[in-house]
């Protein structure tokens, strides 16, 4: 077999700025070694989030200057409405600003006190959305998809018979809605199965209960099903994205990821009444719905995005190179996350420096290393980012210490991506040398985008 190549010329590059490792030092020391700190300029490869990142395309940008900026009944959100509902197949299609207002919307109308959220994993703004509501957010990821060393084809699958329990346990009439979060981010980016899509839904029909599916990365769990589930091999990547949204009765999705776009979102659902709802709080948060929250041409360049994403090169491109990046990690022992997900490769910092205790934050002190070394930019998914505190002060870790290194969509080049594998490659063989962190500054909430860290 050949080598996957990158499927587009590039005809606007952006240049990228060197700096030295005694400049980084200093730029990561002023940044209190929290990578959010650290100005975007400074950074050479920026694996932060694969969320609005993306390079668009020159019909993307071409539909930027399509756009009509109409306030009510723009071209454009036609244009938007019929692709979404063609892919969807909701009636109804309502824009938003980006993932997390399509969220807040929703669980503003279903949710609140008493109510039950499942999911297979809620990603941090679903959760916080349903628990702003009222309502509490519950996790029912299979136990594989718990453990980050197997490798099997469809970790982000739900447990039906936990979801079957769970509904008996709480009652059918407290839970308003369902989600599957396609690929499941919180999981590691991985997959959730058609027929794990189609179990969830036959379990939800028996009690009444609608299927939403949080659909940022339903083109990347597409392509998985298409490789990994008998029966998918010969279908086209539409035909599959087609039927994992035939199962639901609606969706979120935060256009940033498989929109390949840089902001929007949107909610669809067949539900005429929370439709009608929805579309009443759109107009006191967001706008009129026939933009929400969105410039016209933006809507052209989510329509557009949404057709290019499930192109077949596209998606083996993209998915090759994560996996790619990933096997060049783990033929040096670099434990991370397997298999490899759909946008991002997960390390794990517990195995990468065990000689640093979770008090001192070894995913933290990765990200900062990786930065030092080759200017990379990463984020921490551990106890930084997740981590409480008992009540006498002590450090509640979570289960797993992880560090992200997610790929932005369309815009590294395999050369880019062989850079990033040798700078992890060489943060792990001086390991050893690896110094742990202790936070000086927190905020009570969401302490990772702010805290401020000293080295120990
Ligand atoms: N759901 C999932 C699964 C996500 O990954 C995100 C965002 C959202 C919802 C919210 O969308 O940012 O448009 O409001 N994830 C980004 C990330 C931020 O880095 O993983 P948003």
């Amino acid at each position: 077999m050949k080598t996957i190549i990158e499927p587009f010329k590039i005809k606007s590059v952006e240049p990228i700025r060197f700096t030295t490792e005694s400049e980084r030092e200093r730029i990561l020391r002023k940044a209190f070694y929290n990578p959010f700190l650290i100005p975007a300029e400074d950074v050479l490869i920026d694996l932060l989030t694969d969320s609005g990142t993306a390079a668009m395309s020159a019909k993307q940008w071409a539909g930027i200057m399509e756009g009509d900026e109409s306030y009510a009944g723009s071209k454009s959100f036609f244009r938007f409405e019929r692709v979404i509902r063609d892919l969807t197949g909701f009636k109804h299609v309502i824009p938003t600003h980006q993932g997390r207002a399509a969220e807040k919307i929703l669980f503003a109308i279903t949710g609140g006190k008493g109510k039950f959220i499942p999911n297979n994993t809620h990603f941090d703004t679903t959760r916080a959305n349903v628990e702003y509501s009222g309502a509490e957010a519950v996790d029912l990821v299979t136990a594989d998809g718990r453990r980050p060393e197997l490798v099997a084809p469809f970790k982000g699958n739900m447990d039906i018979e936990a979801l079957k329990k769970f509904i008996v346990e709480k009652g059918k009439e407290n839970i308003p809605v369902c989600f599957l979060t396609v690929t499941n981010n919180s999981g590691g980016g991985q997959p959730v199965s058609m027929q794990n899509i189609r179990e969830v839904k036959k379990v939800l029909k028996s009690f009444g209960i609608p299927l939403f599916l949080d659909a940022c990365r339903f083109a990347e769990n597409a392509f998985f099903i298409k490789k990994r589930e008998a029966g998918y091999s010969r279908k086209s990547l539409v035909e599959i994205a087609k039927e994992m949204f035939s199962h639901a009765d609606g969706c979120t999705m935060s256009a940033k990821k498989d929109g390949l776009v840089n902001m929007g979102g949107f909610l669809a659902l067949n539900d005429h009444n929370i439709a009608r709802q929805a579309r009443n709080l759109l107009i006191v948060t967001e706008g009129f719905p026939t933009y929400g929250g969105l410039a016209g041409r933006d809507l052209e360049a989510i329509a557009q995005g949404l057709e290019e994403v499930l192109d077949e090169h596209y998606l083996t491109y993209r998915i090759r190179s994560v996996e790619y990046l990933g096997e060049k990690l783990t033929a040096v022992g670099i434990p991370i996350v397997q298999p490899p997900g759909g946008h991002a490769i997960y390390i794990d910092a517990k195995g990468f420096a065990p000689h640093i205790p979770v008090q001192e934050f070894p995913g933290q002190a990765i990200v900062c290393a990786l930065y030092i070394a080759g200017g990379i930019r990463s984020v921490e998914i551990g106890s930084v980012m997740f981590g409480k505190y008992d009540s006498r002060g002590k450090l509640i870790s979570p289960a797993m210490e992880l560090v992200r290194l997610a790929i932005p969509r369309r815009v590294y080049t395999q050369s880019h991506i062989d850079y990033v594998a040798e700078v992890v490659q060489q943060v792990f063989a001086q390991r050893n040398r690896l110094k742990g962190l202790k936070i000086t500054e927190e905020a009570p909430v969401l302490r990772h985008f702010t805290a401020k860290f000293r080295t120990v």
